[in-house]
């Protein structure tokens, strides 16, 4: 049988949405869009102004693969290279983990713990793409941020995003494991982190998300999913100012495993729910 190639936005549209639904997109018609946008350089609006413009052949090949990719459960962040976190636009590449929406949770939370005006510096431990520490910055101009990351190919997205957004100039990134690059830090304002919770083979981990996303962002350490929180724990005290808070991201069936990471190092201790009602940030005060 000869099926007539789509030569035209609408036709295109109309016969990848379906497509890519029948390979699970779950949200297979905003994909399209924003996939044939990228390809075309369009915005989405756009596209609908000019629905029947027809297509070169280059631009049906550069479609079809961006649509392959996707047909293979690559996730669209990773194919359109970037992603919005808390009103930013951040570059992702494989080297990072691309930002949830629940992550905006500990940064609302952060953001509540900092006057406008505050000043000092905060450090985020386990930066990623730099999305937690670049969206504080963003709204708290007197602070300054120290950022980690064990993976050197991580930072390199961090940095591009810090100097894409004009606040290269307020945070600095270190290469190494948790808070050892910051031994010398004292009065802290806050240690903030999303540092990996998952146990590998969890049901709650999407398929597409173990297949595309670093290994080393998602997993706990060996059998502890919360190994690095508690070792987190253990170090944060001693670079917190006195009044200082430790922030930790954690998975949504790990609240009463987090609340049981005591310390006396920290006067209290909860757990702070997301939008959807789940348990997602533990939060320890001096
Ligand atoms: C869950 S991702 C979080 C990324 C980003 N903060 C976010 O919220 O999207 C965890 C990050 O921790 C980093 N990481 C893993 N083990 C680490 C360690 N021992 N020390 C520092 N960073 C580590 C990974 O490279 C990854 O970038």
């Amino acid at each position: 049988m000869h099926v007539d190639q789509p030569r035209t936005i609408r036709a295109l549209i109309a016969a990848t949405a379906p497509w890519l639904a029948k390979r699970g997109s779950s949200s297979a018609r905003l994909d399209t869009d924003l996939m044939i946008g990228h390809a075309l350089g369009l915005k989405r609006l756009d596209l609908y102004l000019d629905l029947d413009r027809p297509l070169s052949d280059d631009e049906l090949a550069r479609c079809r693969e961006l649509v392959k990719r996707r047909g293979q459960g690559e996730p669209i962040a990773y194919i359109l290279g970037h992603r919005e976190f808390y009103g930013i636009t951040l570059a992702v590449t494989p080297a990072v983990l691309i930002p949830r929406p629940e992550t905006e949770r500990l940064v609302e939370l952060a953001l509540s713990m900092l006057p406008d005006d505050a000043e000092g510096l905060f450090v985020d431990v386990c930066t990623g793409s730099g999305c937690i520490a670049l969206a504080i910055l963003e709204h708290r101009p007197g602070l300054t941020a120290l950022a980690v990351d064990i993976s050197g190919a991580a930072l390199v997205v961090a940095r591009a995003n810090a100097i894409t957004l004009g606040l290269d100039d307020r945070i600095t990134f270190l290469e190494g494991d948790l808070l050892a690059p910051c031994a010398d830090v004292r009065d802290a304002r806050l240690v903030v982190s999303n540092p990996p919770y998952v146990v590998p083979g969890s049901p709650l981990l999407a398929l597409d998300v173990a297949a595309f996303e670093p290994k080393v962002a998602l997993y706990g350490e060996e059998a502890d999913a919360l190994g690095h929180h508690r070792r987190l724990v253990r170090q944060a005290a001693a670079i917190l100012a006195p009044d200082g808070a430790l922030l930790m991201e954690i998975g949504s069936d790990q609240g009463a495993a987090a609340m049981a990471i005591q310390s006396p190092l920290f006067a209290s201790a909860s757990v702070e729910r997301d939008l959807d009602g789940h348990d997602r940030v533990l939060v320890l005060r001096r």
